[in-house]
């Protein structure tokens, strides 16, 4: 899809940028190849997507072989695609960002070797991202974008964290899950409920409709650790109480699925807007972020925006398409790390990251 911007300086508004650079980015941590060139003068040039979930449907899952090579069919594709619709060749990339962790490593691999062979190729600088970092600063691809410091709600399949954010790089980690991330008990009681995979957004869908009497919840979920005086999440006994509604209904009817998939909304968005809330009073910060596919979550949204306003806060989001995985977040974060690093590369060895803690980043 073609992304055009006003020309501006975005990224120097950051206090970064020193160096003009066009980044291609590319993101295959997972299910999905994302491809996108961003430009430190004008933004974002061009970015596309190819989500394997028709794929790995059948099997209820990702299925990590499988992903991997599909990431080998689409990555040059797409980034050909990238190209055209941003009117540029690959000449006129100089800069390669791609997600080095965490994520499948298969997956991982695909990318990285793909970002370097070109980076060799054209002579020039690359940067392994983290992935997370890519969801931390995808609001800022927006129009207006937060100042630093803020606090970001990461919220994904893999992760809740709540994160403190002074400047790129500098993370503090202030709540995480001790369990289950808040998408993955999306998808797990989305699964209780018979709605197949991915069921996080179908959930929601069905949370939403009509079928749902809203507002006058048949069925009560626990809240856990919403007044737990720190700023952790836990969503495993949520799933498991879904699990006993779910056995005390059957078989289950269409509205009661509903009535339940409601209730569970509610019940992870209110945790989730009450730790927040949390978090910014006990940072001192009037600034939120949330990033992450259940950050598209439109109930998530409502509430809290409506808690933010009430306490005069600030919230931002990015928009609906840069929740889920993306190559713009990657080719924006690679592009403030290397033109911020005056990037001189190269060595063109590669290794990836599985598993990688964000608070590992330094400064750039
Ligand atoms: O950030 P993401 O694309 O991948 C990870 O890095 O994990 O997030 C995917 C997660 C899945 O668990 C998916 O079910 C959830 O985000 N998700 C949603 C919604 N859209 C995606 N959860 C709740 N409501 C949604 N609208
Ligand atoms: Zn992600």
């Amino acid at each position: 899809m073609k992304e055009r911007r006003k020309p501006r300086i975005l990224a120097r508004s950051f206090g970064l940028i020193n160096l003009y650079m066009l980044v291609l980015g590319i993101e295959s941590s997972c299910d999905e190849t994302g491809i996108a060139l961003y430009d430190t003068e004008h933004g974002l040039l061009a970015h596309a997507l190819h989500s394997q979930v028709e794929m790995h449907a059948e099997f209820g899952g990702v299925v990590p072989e499988l992903a991997s090579r599909d990431h080998i069919r689409r990555a040059l594709p797409l980034t050909e695609l990238v190209l055209k619709n941003a009117n540029k060749s690959l000449k006129d990339i100089n800069g390669i960002a791609y997600t080095q962790g965490p994520g499948l490593a298969g997956a991982l691999l695909v990318g990285t070797s793909i970002a370097q062979s070109l980076a060799f190729a054209l002579n020039v600088p690359s940067v392994g991202v983290h992935h997370l970092e890519g969801h931390l600063l995808a609001p800022l691809l927006e129009a207006n974008p937060p100042q630093f410091p803020f606090v970001a709600l990461l919220v994904s399949g893999g992760h809740t964290q709540l994160m403190r954010v002074d400047g790129i790089g500098e993370y503090t980690l202030l709540g995480d899950t001790l369990d289950d991330a808040a998408g993955e008990a999306f998808d797990k009681t989305a699964k209780l409920l018979g709605l197949g995979y991915p069921g996080g957004p179908a959930l929601a869908k069905l949370a939403d409709s009509k079928l749902a009497e809203q507002g006058n919840a048949r069925f009560k979920l626990p809240r856990p650790m919403l007044n737990s005086g720190d700023l952790n999440f836990s969503f495993s006994g949520l799933k498991t109480a879904v699990l006993t509604l779910v056995n005390n209904n059957l078989p289950l009817a269409v509205e009661t699925k509903a009535d339940i998939a409601w209730e569970f909304q509610e019940a992870v968005t209110e945790i989730l807007t009450a730790k927040c809330m949390a978090a910014l009073r006990e940072a001192g910060l009037d600034n939120l972020i949330v990033s992450g596919g259940v950050g598209a979550n439109i109930r998530l949204r409502e509430r809290l925006n409506a808690a933010t306003k009430k306490k005069l806060c600030k919230v931002s989001y990015p928009r609906l398409e840069f929740c889920t995985d993306n190559g713009a977040m990657i080719a924006f974060a690679g592009a403030m790390r290397l033109s911020a690093m005056q990037a001189k590369q190269q060595d063109y060895s590669f290794s990836v990251k599985p598993r990688w803690d964000l608070s590992e980043l330094q400064k750039p």
